[in-house]
């Protein structure tokens, strides 16, 4: 009998918080102002947003579908729910291997939030000018031994979390802690609005969309952006829906939790833009974006020190949760198609990210110049994963939930047994159908070719 221990919520809001704290992370916080900056602007956030509403909510709910009839990991759920052509276990192992590539390039930006901890509460960003900040953002991402350390720090501490099955009071605790991050955002959105000359020009950096802006890179990018962000296209959510209740709405679960994500991109990008054009830096400088720039808003801060540190801390303690749900797509996979221990597939799946890891944080300094397509290790998998795996990977789950999988059982599992009106399911299994594969399929060759 293969059984998951941890598995099911026992409460919906329970639920929402462990998907949303999957969700929102440092690709809010971090890659969303970068990948803004690098991509138009306020066009590209008005096709994220696009893309949220047309895509992003119903493929949520499609995976908590498959996830919850499955009440499976993501391979299993494949297994499960079509016995006789296994061929579908593919896309779970798709998004197996999505999931170890997203790890080990995230990981080297949790470490990051590990090291900024310790660096504002020893006071050495406080008084720097924005040139130094930048410069010490270079000097210690340059490095081999602490950015390794910092990653593998984290690791363990995923590891340690998951292994022992203690994401329940993680969720505890991070129920009170990110609405705690929430409100630090909105007081430093006050803050970067009222830096003076360069804030306006960031307000409308973000929110004027320039349509000439919206090329095909624009939106691949702005499409990938709102699958990392939302977890989606590659089982995490699968993995979540198998613990979420029968009795839970999977459509206000998914709206929820795309609205909190959404908004705490939005105002980490009216904090981040003001402070850029405030401090006349780059907004497409990239992957260092948020961490050159924050420092210079708490800088300017009375009480920036303290600031600094909690603000560092939330986001490490965002990225943690995220992180956890990332093992989690591997451990539940592993203990329940391996037959391994938790802590077996915890310990396995740590030490494989870490290796392939290393060669992500070693691309900003020793493999610097290692470069494939013009892109380091780092952007490549950070490229790859969010703007090909993940929309290949929601291509094939609309195909197997909208072509595959009956649609009464379709239904049956969003009404939860007809419990509950699905009112605007016709309108879900159109998109589902038609609209979301043919615009994955468009989007993804203009891409590509474009
Ligand atoms: N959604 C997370 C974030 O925005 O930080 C990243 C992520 C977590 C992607 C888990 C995929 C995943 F399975």
């Amino acid at each position: 009998m293969e059984a998951n221990n941890n598995r099911g919520f026992t409460s919906n809001i329970g639920a929402i918080l462990a998907a949303a704290g999957g969700a929102v992370g440092l690709g809010n916080v971090w890659r969303f102002p970068y990948m803004l900056g690098s991509n138009g602007g306020g066009a590209f956030l008005l096709v994220y947003v696009f893309f949220v509403l047309l895509i992003g909510i119903p493929l949520m709910m499609s995976e908590f579908i498959i996830g919850r009839r499955a009440q499976r990991n993501v391979v299993g759920a494949f297994r499960v729910l079509s016995p006789k052509h296994k061929g579908w276990m593919l896309v779970g192992i798709f998004g197996i291997v999505c999931a170890f590539l997203i790890y080990a390039f995230y990981s080297v930006v949790a470490g990051w939030t590990l090291n900024y901890i310790v660096l504002a509460a020893g006071g050495r960003l406080a008084g720097q000018t924005p040139d130094r900040v930048t410069q010490i953002f270079s000097d210690f991402t340059q490095g081999s031994f602490w950015p390794l350390c910092n990653q593998f720090l984290f690791l363990a501490l995923t590891g340690l979390v998951v292994m022992m099955g203690v994401q329940k009071g993680i969720e505890k605790v991070s129920k009170i802690l990110m609405p705690v991050l929430f409100i630090l955002l909105l007081l430093m959105c006050v803050r970067s609005v009222t830096l003076g000359a360069g804030a306006k020009e960031g307000l409308s950096f973000l929110f004027k969309p320039d349509f000439s802006k919206i090329t095909g890179s624009c939106i691949l990018s702005a499409l990938g952006q709102s699958f990392f962000s939302m977890s989606i296209g590659m089982g995490a959510m699968i993995t979540y829906g198998s613990y979420i209740r029968k009795e839970d709405k999977l459509f206000n679960t998914s709206v929820w939790i795309a609205v909190c994500d959404s908004l705490v991109a939005i105002l980490a990008g009216i904090v981040i833009f003001p402070a850029v054009f405030a401090f006349s830096m780059d907004p497409a400088s990239g992957p260092e974006l948020v961490y050159i720039v924050l420092p210079n808003v708490f800088n300017s801060m009375p009480g920036g020190v303290v600031f600094a540190v909690v603000f560092f801390l939330l986001l490490g303690i965002a990225a943690l949760t995220s992180t956890i749900s990332l093992l989690e797509i591997l451990v539940a996979a592993a203990v329940e198609e391996l037959h391994w221990t938790r802590r077996r597939a915890s310990l396995v799946c740590s030490i494989v990210v870490f290796v392939i890891g290393a060669f992500c944080t070693l691309s900003f300094g020793p493999l610097k110049n290692m470069t494939i397509f013009d892109s380091t290790i780092f952007e490549l998998f950070d490229k790859i994963t969010a703007s090909y795996l993940m929309p290949i990977g929601a291509l094939m789950l609309t195909i197997f939930l909208g072509w595959f999988m009956p649609k009464a059982e379709v239904k049956d599992e969003l009404s939860n047994g007809g419990a509950i009106k699905a009112r605007a399911f016709e309108l879900y299994y159109f998109v589902l159908r038609y609209v979301a594969p043919i615009a994955l399929v468009i989007i993804l060759i203009t891409g590509i070719v474009g």
